[in-house]
């Protein structure tokens, strides 16, 4: 998923760095600001145990199978409804669950009521966030989930496998440049095409792993581990609002929204990291209360806080150190009428080995 912040395109950095500093006997591994799950994935095939953790519930949804999952789903009280499920390799029943749920017959849900030029047109905000074909499938492919899980004929990990499957595989077919913030007028060549469901990987390993959906500064008293990475938000966009659709979509609780987006409410979900006056007090508690060996933070040399208050902070536990990466990153210039600028950003990693 193209996620804001991703750290998909530095998991080389942050490894090569993190292994300069830690001993050889860490097997845990904290990922709190888990976001798509990507750097726990990461650690978990190095053979670490994972605990995830993320304030969103679409987030908790993507990591309690990223993560979570670590054996075969069989899918074994499907095989009625499914006939093709019958003698079929483990590895190949979660392709065929999907396709089932692909093709399953179109539903005028809430996504196609709310979010779908069809289901708003007649109402005072109309919205084109998927083309009505599949808003349809995703209410369709969203309720047979549930129904499975109420009639208890799918358990939590395949309940968890074909929920990140859906949020992953509805995110490419949406409408807009990248976020929820907002959608475009006309549909782009992708909102197009035709929902197909692609399963989600299944990383399968040895190792117990824990998902949580907390605040940070609560769940940080709740675990032990050996490496906590933290990567918070680096500046006051919230996630919350960016990724509602998503939210809805996995609670899928038929939220009162508001506004031209359809907007959720989401006041237990404002993250206090996104909060200039507020962020420093935030990160000193969160580093003053983790029961880990090594702590580590991502940020960039344009977050809300300075490298000196980083600094100043994560040297309260022992001894304070930093790696850092220079990228190019490619910004529109609107003024240049749709040529792109590139700008130099440094990415820090900071780390503190707690005495
Ligand atoms: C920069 S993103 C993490 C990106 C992630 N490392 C990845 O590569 O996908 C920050 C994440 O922190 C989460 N978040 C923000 N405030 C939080 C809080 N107070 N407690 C827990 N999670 C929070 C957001 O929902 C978001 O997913």
């Amino acid at each position: 998923m193209n996620y804001i912040g991703s750290k998909l395109s530095l998991l080389g950095f942050l490894e090569e760095s993190i292994n300069k500093v830690v001993d050889k006997n860490c097997n845990t591994f904290c990922d709190l600001f888990a976001g798509t799950g990507i750097v726990g994935r990461y650690f978990k095939k190095k053979g670490f145990s994972v605990i995830a953790n993320d304030i969103q519930y679409y987030s908790y949804v993507l990591n309690r199978h990223y993560i979570g999952n670590h054996k075969e789903l069989t899918f074994t009280k499907l095989s009625k409804q499914i006939p093709e499920l019958q003698n079929k390799e483990i590895d190949q029943r979660g392709a065929i669950v999907c396709d089932y749920l692909t093709n399953s017959k179109s539903v005028k849900g809430f996504i196609y009521k709310n979010y779908c030029l069809g289901g708003t047109k007649n109402r005072k905000i109309q919205r084109l966030y998927f083309s009505d074909e599949n808003g349809m499938r995703c209410d369709a492919i969203r309720q047979k989930i549930e129904e499975w899980k109420n009639h208890s004929l799918i358990n939590n990990d395949e309940y968890y496998f074909l929920l990140a499957t859906l949020l992953e595989s509805i995110d490419r077919y949406a409408n807009t440049t990248s976020v929820y913030g907002a959608f475009l007028k006309k549909l782009k060549t992708s909102a197009l095409k035709s929902l197909v469901l692609r399963p989600a990987e299944l990383i399968i390993n040895d190792q117990e792993h824990q998902v949580f959906n907390k605040d940070i500064n609560v769940i940080v008293k709740e675990v032990n581990g050996d490496v906590l990475y933290l990567d918070p938000p680096y500046n006051q966009r919230q996630y919350a609002t960016n990724y509602h659709i998503l939210e809805t979509i996995a609670k899928y609780d038929n939220p009162t929204i508001n506004g031209k987006t359809g907007l959720r409410n989401y006041e237990d979900q404002k993250s206090i990291y996104c909060s200039r006056p507020k962020v420093k007090e935030a990160f000193k508690d969160l580093i003053l209360q983790a029961k880990v060996k090594y702590i580590f933070l991502s940020y960039n040399n344009e977050g809300l806080m300075t490298t000196d208050d980083i600094k100043e902070i994560m040297s309260l536990r022992g001894k304070y150190g930093y790696f850092t990466k220079d990228y190019n990153r490619f910004r529109a210039d609107r003024a240049e009428n749709r040529k792109f600028k590139a700008s130099k950003t440094t990415e820090y990693l900071h780390y503190v080995v707690c005495t």
